[in-house]
């Protein structure tokens, strides 16, 4: 059965590097089912990373996320939520170009804040973060933009 996942790319990589991104996403047969562009508020980002509160990096990574704007996605496909974390590779880049050297953030990461891409890490969470950008649309998440 097909599922959907959360991803963003993030600002430092919206810039330089969205086509780039796009095209390893249709390459690898995600359906984009929805997408957005947006400016996160402090608030926003801080709701949206709640998981990481009280982390030393906290503050540094919400003032990163509104810097400025994002692509939120919601990515569909089977396993959707393994494989866009394994196109994503580690969260840092430098264990990233060892590991997985294909991967976006081998490729595209400027360090372990600043790293391009992000993907919810399971279902649960991953429903709720679509639900956070997106609104309950589950009814809809078959039909596909392009
Ligand atoms: P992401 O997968 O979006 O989830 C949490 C984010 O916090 C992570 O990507 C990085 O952007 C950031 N992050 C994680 N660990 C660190 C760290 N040690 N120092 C700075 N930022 C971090």
């Amino acid at each position: 059965p097909k599922e959907q996942t959360l991803a963003v790319i993030k600002p430092d990589a919206l810039n330089e590097h969205k086509d780039e991104i796009l095209g390893k996403i249709q390459e690898e047969c995600f359906t984009i089912s929805q997408m957005k562009e947006t400016m996160l508020s402090k608030e926003m980002a801080e709701e949206f990373y709640k998981e990481h509160r009280g982390k030393p990096f906290f503050e540094q990574l919400v003032d990163f996320m509104c810097r400025g704007p994002c692509l939120v996605m919601i990515l569909s496909k089977e396993n959707a939520v393994e494989e866009w974390r394994a196109m994503m590779g580690p969260t840092d880049p430098r264990e990233a170009q060892q590991t997985a050297p294909n991967s976006l953030r081998a490729r595209f990461a400027k360090d372990i804040l600043q790293n391009s891409v992000h993907g919810s890490s399971n279902q649960k969470h991953a429903n709720e973060k679509i639900n956070f950008f997106f609104g309950d649309i589950t009814e809809e998440l078959d039909r596909p933009l392009q």
